[in-house]
C-alpha cells in the first residue's frame, strides 16, 4: 500500500464548480495539506479582480496564476533601431547571455534582419471515390464557389492587405486510398491568423461538400465528399526571416585568456558545422536558439508551441534535423545567420488581452508582426551567439553555475554578505545545494562564535 493519504478521487462536474469550490476539492482529495495548498493557491490570484478574470478566461478549471520570470534584454541594436526585448523564461541565465550578445552586437553594427514572406498554410484534408481527371476538371470552377462563399469573411481581411493567396488541389491518393487535400496559403496581415485560417477552412470544407453533390458531372458516388478535417499547418515554410551579424575578425576581439579572435572565430565556426551535421547537437543547439526566440514569443502573447514546432519541422528540411544557425568565415570576416519561418502576431490572441504581453508590444514600439518576426529571429540568433561562444571559450557551466548560486542563496535566505563571500568561495568550486547550506550554516556559526 501507498503510504501516499490523498484518496485519487473522481468528480463529474468539476469544471461548473466556482473556483473557491475547484481549490476545496482539489486541496482536499490532491494535496498532502490541504489548509497550506489552498491558501498558496489564492495567494497567487492576482490582487486586482477584474486582471484575474481576464487571466482565467485564458484557459479552463483555472485554480490560480503560475508565475515566471519577466525580464528585459536592452541594447538590442537591430537594423539601425535600439530595442528593450521583453522575455519571459524560467532558465537563469538566458536573458543574461541575450543582454551580453546584445551588447556585444551593439559595438559591431548590430542585428540584420529581413522578412523573405509571410504565407501561411491551412489544409482541408479530405476522401473522395471518384475520376481524379474529373476533380481537376471541375476545380476552377470549385475554386471560384470556394472564394465566392468564402468573401463575407475575407473582406475585413482583404482590406487589411490580405486574404486568400492560392488555393491548391492535392492528389495524396498514392499515400492513402482517396486522399486529398485542398492546400491553401493566406496572408494574415498583423494577426498569426489562426481563427481567421481556420474559419475559412471550416467554410471550404461546406461548400466543398455542396459542390461535389451539385456537380452535373459527377457520378453517384462522385458526389460524396468526405471531409476528415479541416485546420490550419503550423509549417509556414513561407512564413520566413532571416537575422544576421558580420564584423571582420579582428573587431572579434580577444575572447577570453588564451584564445584570439582568429581562433575563436574557426572554433566558433566548427561549432556551428557540427550542429549542422550531427543531430545529437543540432538538437540542443537549436533548444538554445528557442530559449530566445520563446521567451519573446511568450512575453508577446504569442503560441510558443506553435513556433516551436514549425522551426523542428523546418529544420528537418533537408531530410536530416539541422542546426537553424550557420556560421562563415570568409575573407577575413566572420558572418553568423539565422532563418527559420515565424509565424507570430501583434494584433488577435492573447497579444492585446494579456496585460503584460499588450505592456511588451508596447515596450517594442507596437510592432507590426513583421517587425516582430525580425526581432525574434535576432534574439533567437543573439542566444545562439552567447550559447556558442561560451561552449567553445570558458563552458557554460561558469555563468550557470553563477545564477544556480544566486538562486540557492536567495532560496535560503542568505543576505547580502552572506552572498558575496558565497560567491567568492564557490567561484572555483563545484556548486551544489548541499554545499551551499553547509557553507552558510558554518558562516552563521561562525558569525555567531564571534559574536559571543
Ligand atoms: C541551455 O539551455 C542551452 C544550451 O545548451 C544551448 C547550446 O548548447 O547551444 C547552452
Amino acid at each position: 500500500m501507498s503510504k501516499d493519504s490523498r484518496d485519487r478521487a473522481t468528480i463529474d462536474g468539476f469544471s461548473r464548480l466556482s473556483k473557491d469550490k475547484k481549490i476545496a476539492w482539489v486541496s482536499t482529495h490532491y494535496a498532502e495539506d490541504p489548509s497550506s495548498f489552498a491558501e498558496e493557491l489564492h495567494q497567487f490570484q492576482h490582487t486586482d479582480p477584474q486582471v484575474q478574470k481576464v487571466l482565467d478566461g485564458f484557459s479552463e478549471n483555472t485554480l490560480a496564476n503560475f508565475p515566471m520570470p519577466y525580464g528585459v534584454a536592452p541594447n538590442f541594436l537591430i537594423n539601425g533601431k535600439v530595442y528593450c526585448v521583453p522575455m519571459v523564461i524560467e532558465e537563469s541565465s538566458v536573458v543574461a547571455a541575450a543582454s551580453a550578445a546584445a551588447k556585444f552586437w551593439l559595438e559591431r553594427g548590430g542585428f540584420h534582419t529581413r522578412v523573405i514572406d509571410t504565407r501561411k498554410i491551412g489544409q482541408v484534408h479530405f476522401l473522395w471515390r471518384g475520376r481524379k481527371h474529373l476533380l481537376e476538371r471541375a476545380f476552377p470552377e470549385l475554386e471560384k464557389q470556394l472564394r465566392q462563399h468564402v468573401a463575407p469573411l475575407t473582406a475585413n481581411m482583404e482590406q487589411r492587405g490580405g486574404g486568400i493567396l492560392d488555393i491548391q488541389l492535392r492528389d495524396m491518393s498514392a499515400h492513402e486510398p482517396h486522399y486529398y487535400q485542398l492546400l491553401v496559403e493566406f496572408e494574415t496581415c498583423d494577426s498569426m491568423g489562426a481563427n481567421f485560417i481556420n474559419s475559412v477552412l471550416e467554410n471550404f470544407a461546406r461548400t466543398l461538400e455542396h459542390f461535389a453533390l451539385d456537380y452535373p458531372h459527377f457520378s453517384e458516388q462522385e458526389r460524396e465528399v468526405d471531409v476528415l478535417m479541416a485546420i490550419l499547418s503550423n509549417y509556414t515554410p513561407d512564413c520566413l526571416v532571416k537575422a544576421w551579424v558580420r564584423c571582420p575578425i579582428a573587431a572579434l576581439g580577444s575572447c577570453g585568456p588564451d584564445m584570439d579572435a582568429h581562433t575563436f572565430a574557426e572554433r566558433f565556426r566548427q561549432a556551428v558545422r557540427i550542429a549542422q551535421i550531427d543531430p545529437y547537437r543540432a538538437t540542443t543547439h537549436n533548444k538554445g536558439i528557442f530559449n530566445g526566440i520563446d521567451a519573446v514569443v511568450i512575453a508577446t502573447g504569442n503560441d510558443f508551441r506553435a513556433v516551436e514546432a514549425c522551426g523542428h519541422t523546418w529544420a528537418t528540411r533537408t531530410g536530416q534535423y539541422r542546426s537553424l544557425s550557420q556560421c562563415r568565415i570568409k575573407e577575413g570576416v566572420f558572418h553568423f545567420e539565422l532563418e527559420l519561418p515565424l509565424a507570430i502576431g501583434t494584433v488577435g490572441g492573447l497579444t492585446r488581452l494579456h496585460p503584460l504581453a499588450s505592456r511588451s508590444l508596447e515596450m517594442l514600439g507596437n510592432p507590426s508582426a513583421r517587425e516582430l518576426m525580425q526581432i525574434i529571429a535576432a534574439v533567437g540568433l543573439a542566444q545562439n551567439f552567447a550559447a556558442v561562444r561560451s561552449l567553445v571559450t570558458t563552458g557554460i557551466q561558469k555563468g550557470h553555475m553563477k545564477m544556480h548560486l544566486l538562486n540557492i542563496l536567495n532560496h535560503l535566505g542568505a543576505d547580502e554578505q552572506e552572498i558575496e563571500q558565497a560567491l567568492q568561495h564557490f567561484s572555483d568550486k563545484v556548486v551544489s545545494f548541499a554545499l551551499v547550506r553547509q557553507f552558510l550554516e558554518a558562516h552563521r556559526q561562525h558569525k555567531e562564535m564571534a559574536k559571543k
